[in-house]
């Protein structure tokens, strides 16, 4: 604490671990900010202000302290693992702070979480802002992208605290206010979702090549390297280049074949399947990327099922470059899938939750940043602002022109995968759910009369208002059923 005991700084950090830390470093190196700082154990605060003495950080020991070096409105950024204690933290905070004070939740707390702790805690007439923060620890670091929600009384103090941190995509900080109380956590999941799903289709991508040309690590390295220069950079993309390309020091193998091949997940990548399942949205790319990673974690049934029979033949591709190709192009359109389904979760809970998310200024602070910032994301805010009300994100020209092209390729990739028994769960479920969702008929007639034989659900009709019941265990005459189809 500052001999003087006034309070002097204008935004603190409580919870001082890496992303706390770069983020309170973030915070201070920017023009007018003074950087409040507190962690539980003191030791943490102690390592952070002696390494960084440039940093003018204002320590404190107890949360009282730190209250009292923040100047009013006081705004705090807890980053603290999401759960129990981020609640045991904003108890502190509330206790320590006034009406009108700020509390900003920068973990990836669960959205309902956030709403409930929002209601809570405005109540006391402090504010609380659930903050998505993406971007690691070098984005905490060098500039993140900020997904907040939260009151617009928060967020004018907020908001241009915020800004001076943010990664910034076309002269834009990545940065905007969300929509009201979870909203911000609720876009950072599905950021993460979509996440998941580009991650995946990244690593079916690798595993084609890999398997059907016999290309080394380092070989494919290069040609995501080469595809990191069109239409498909992004910093995933140039990262697993990255990772392809690295040697392990101590076999002198690629390190990515010395890496155990399960998956984990700290659980974002399941909260947005969840909860597209009770907004009854398909995110069908995003779910097999999850269940992917769930799969790859099950090593006594995968030990069993290994001697199962695949394919007698060996996958080798006759035209290597020309199947490369082919790969990039289903990738492509498999990620405009996965964006797509991704965006159509964000308006279904915008509409569940009733909240105001601009799908422009989303797909805006997305384009630097965060962990799927990608020059695609342009394209993106492009299509949003040429078409706000856009119904599904597939249909706008750039991308219709994008899916016409790749599909012939995707289709080819699809079925050189499954007869050469490669799993590629979501290049498969992407391009079902395309072919899904242009169909002019889908075969849910069946299912409904399946649904009304076994449980007299009813059907409606295509040629007729009204709802129907077939009396299949009678002289199954078709009856009107007063009640709605369910
Ligand atoms: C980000 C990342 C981050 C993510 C972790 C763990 O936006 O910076 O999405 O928030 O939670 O990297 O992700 P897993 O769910 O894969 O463990």
């Amino acid at each position: 604490m500052s001999e003087s005991g006034a309070a002097q700084a204008n935004i603190g950090v409580v919870g001082l671990a890496v992303m706390g830390s770069n983020l309170a470093r973030n915070l201070a190196s920017r023009e007018g900010n003074t950087v409040a700082v507190y962690n539980r154990t003191w030791e943490r605060t102690d390592t952070l202000i002696t390494e960084h003495p440039e940093a003018g950080f204002v320590p404190s020991k107890t949360i009282g302290e730190f209250a009292a070096s923040l100047a009013k409105p006081r705004t705090a950024i807890i980053m603290v693992q999401a759960g129990r204690g981020t609640d045991a933290v904003i108890d502190q905070l509330v206790e320590a702070f006034e009406p009108g004070d700020i509390i900003v939740d920068g973990g990836n707390a669960l959205f309902t979480d956030t709403i409930r702790r929002e209601k809570a805690v405005r109540e006391t007439g402090i504010n609380f802002v659930g903050a998505g923060i993406s971007g690691g620890e070098e984005g905490a670091l060098n500039g993140p992208s900020i997904m907040p929600g939260g009151s617009k009384e928060a967020w004018q103090t907020l908001g241009p605290i915020l800004k001076s941190i943010a990664a910034i995509a076309e002269g834009e900080p990545c940065v905007t206010h969300v929509g009201t109380d979870g909203a911000g956590h609720f876009v950072k999941m599905v950021h993460n979702g979509i996440e998941y799903a580009d991650m995946q289709l990244i690593a079916e991508a690798y595993d084609l090549i890999r398997r059907g040309t016999g290309k080394s690590p380092a070989e494919i390295a290069d040609v995501f390297a080469e595809w990191n220069k069109g239409e498909l950079e992004s910093y995933l993309i140039e990262i697993t280049a990255e990772v392809l390309r690295q040697v392990d020091a101590e076999t002198g193998k690629p390190l990515v074949d010395v890496i155990l091949d399960q998956a984990g997940a700290k659980g974002t990548g399941a909260w947005t399947v969840q909860t597209a399942l009770d907004l009854g949205v398909p995110v069908s790319g995003i779910a097999e990327a999850v269940f992917a990673r769930s799969l790859s974690s099950k090593p006594a049934q995968r030990a069993a099922a290994a001697e199962l029979p695949g394919p007698d033949t060996e996958f080798t591709v006759e035209d290597t470059e020309a199947f490369i190709e082919d790969v990039r192009q289903a990738l492509y359109a498999s990620k405009i899938i996965a964006y797509s389904q991704g965006f159509d979760e964000i308006v279904a809970g915008a509409e569940q939750y009733g909240w105001d998310i601009k799908k422009g200024d989303i797909a805006s602070i997305w384009r630097g940043g965060c962990i799927i910032r990608a020059q695609f994301l342009n394209r993106i805010t492009e299509a949003y602002a040429a078409e706000p009300g856009l119904v599904a994100l597939v249909t706008a020209p750039y991308f219709r022109d994008a899916v016409t092209t790749a599909q012939a390729a995707w289709r080819r990739v699809v079925i050189a995968a499954a007869e050469a028994g490669i799993p590629s769960p979501a290049f498969s479920s992407s391009l079902a759910y395309y072919d899904g969702l242009r169909a002019d008929r889908l075969p849910a007639s069946v299912i409904q009369g399946q649904r009304d034989f076994f449980g007299a659900h009813t059907y409606k009709r295509v040629d007729k208002e009204g709802t129907f019941h077939t009396l299949w265990s009678g002289d199954r005459t078709e009856i009107e059923s007063a009640g709605s189809s369910h």
